[in-house]
């Protein structure tokens, strides 16, 4: 599906954005693993996170779903049934990711999951290594592509230095940590910690020690059962910050983005933002706290001048969804815009370093492919085109948000990409446009 994007008129008004991705996943995933029955309020209506839900209803957990909730009855955390057939994860590298930290304990059990075209060009071997290494076995095409099979056993705990900074490996060792007597994720850099509040608020016995300095070592131990009771899942941040970049870029915005997670571990482009002179106002929780509960506030956005900025080191994880659209601030700003340390992009839905890159130099920026990042020299614009979504959500809707400031405005080629995290941002802009 092509979709024209045109250069628009002030943003104005107040949107709510999607549920957040990665909290809906790991509330289905936590409540198929409880005792008790879950009630989730707001979850993600996405593809990404339907796969989820076929996928924990295929291990036996019963989800009804109501107008306003979702009631998933799980299936306790060692007791999870064997489909007849593959897990289907659909596009979904979180669920790929996650899913088989639980399916590891499943003593004597073999589950296999596969996934689009996609999630086929993405590695799994990053969690298959601590999984062998607790005692699962992992099977995967050449060693690190899905389709792949993973068996449960009785696992033993590990203490595992993330060799790449991804909350996914990490919360998929912590997940799998629930069935031994101690498991220790130690992260040199800090990266969401989604998993960690949801199990501490599930009753598990996490701990966490450290700063976002020196680095973080997250404990998990044994755990009989998990209650979560009720949860709500915040506004996505990495959708809102379509709509933010929008409104800092078209003359004349101003909009407020009700109830956004503001997790700090999910900052970073705020952080990014706020160093490039742009205007969003907002209670973001504070760096480095740790406290039980998903933080949520209102943000509100103006549109300003900006200027260029480097982000490398620390900040990548904690933005890292974000930086497609770091490169498009980086076409308007004042000087140049660099982004270093971000390999980790390569392995995206798509190859985010090559997509964006060419995505954005065929709508008329100045940017340059670097091996872990890219360069971009601001030029105060854009002339617009054509830009193909490569099937990644994140490239759809970054050319979406293109379309709105470049002066011949861009056609998405392969929008219906974006359905897998924002279905409604075509909509939501026209709302804001009126
Ligand atoms: C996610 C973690 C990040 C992110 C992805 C969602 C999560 O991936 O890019 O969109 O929900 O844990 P990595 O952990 O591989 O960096």
């Amino acid at each position: 599906m092509t979709v024209r994007f045109e250069p628009s008129g002030p943003l104005r008004g107040s949107a709510r954005v999607p549920a957040d991705k990665s909290i809906s996943h790991r509330a289905a995933i936590v409540a198929a693993m409880a005792s008790e029955p879950v009630r989730i309020r707001n979850y993600l209506q996405a593809a990404d996170t339907r796969s989820t839900l076929s996928a924990v209803r295929e291990l036996g957990a019963i989800v009804h779903e109501r107008p306003d909730e979702l009631v998933v009855r799980g299936v306790g955390l060692r007791d999870a049934q064997v489909p007849a057939g593959r897990i289907d994860v659909g596009n979904a590298g979180t669920l790929m990711r996650l899913l088989p930290g639980w399916l590891a304990l499943q003593q004597g059990k073999t589950f296999k999951l596969d996934g689009d075209e996609s999630i086929r060009r993405r590695p799994v071997d990053r969690i298959a290594e601590p999984l062998e290494l607790m005692g699962a076995r992992i099977e995967a095409r050449e060693g690190r592509y899905p389709p792949f099979t993973v068996e449960g056993a009785p696992l033993s705990g590990i203490e595992y230095p993330l060799p790449v900074a991804s909350a996914q490996v990490k919360s998929c060792v912590l997940l799998a940590g629930l069935g031994t007597n101690r498991t220790t994720v130690i992260e040199p850099v800090p990266t969401r910690d989604h998993t960690e509040r949801m199990l501490v608020a599930a009753g598990a016995p996490l701990t966490r020690e450290g700063d976002p300095q020196a680095g973080y070592r997250t404990s998990v131990g044994n755990a009989d059962e998990l209650e979560l009771g009720e949860i709500e899942v915040p506004g996505d941040l990495s959708s809102a910050a379509f709509l933010i970049a929008a409104g800092v870029l078209v003359k004349g915005s101003r909009l407020v983005l009700q109830d956004v997670g503001v997790n700090w571990t999910r900052a970073g482009f705020l952080r990014i933002l706020e160093r490039m002179g742009a205007i969003v106002i907002g209670d973001v929780e504070e760096y480095g706290s740790f406290a039980g509960a998903e933080p949520v506030c209102d943000l509100d956005v103006c549109h300003g001048p900006i200027e260029g900025t480097t982000v490398a080191g620390d900040e990548v994880p904690l933005a890292i969804d974000e930086l497609p659209l770091v490169a498009l601030l980086g076409c308007f700003a004042e000087g140049e815009t660099v982004i270093r340390g971000a390999g980790e992009l390569r392995v995206k839905e798509s190859d985010r370093i090559a997509t964006v890159v060419q995505g954005l130099r065929g709508l008329g920026a100045e940017i340059e492919a670097m091996s872990d990042g890219l360069a971009v020299r601001g030029t105060g614009g854009l002339r617009g085109g054509r830009l193909h979504a490569h099937g990644d959500h994140r490239l759809a809707l970054l050319g979406a948000v293109a379309g709105l400031v470049a002066t011949d405005g861009v056609e998405v080629v392969g929008m219906e990409a974006a359905d897998v995290s924002y279905p409604g941002f075509a909509a939501d802009v026209a709302k804001l446009r009126a």
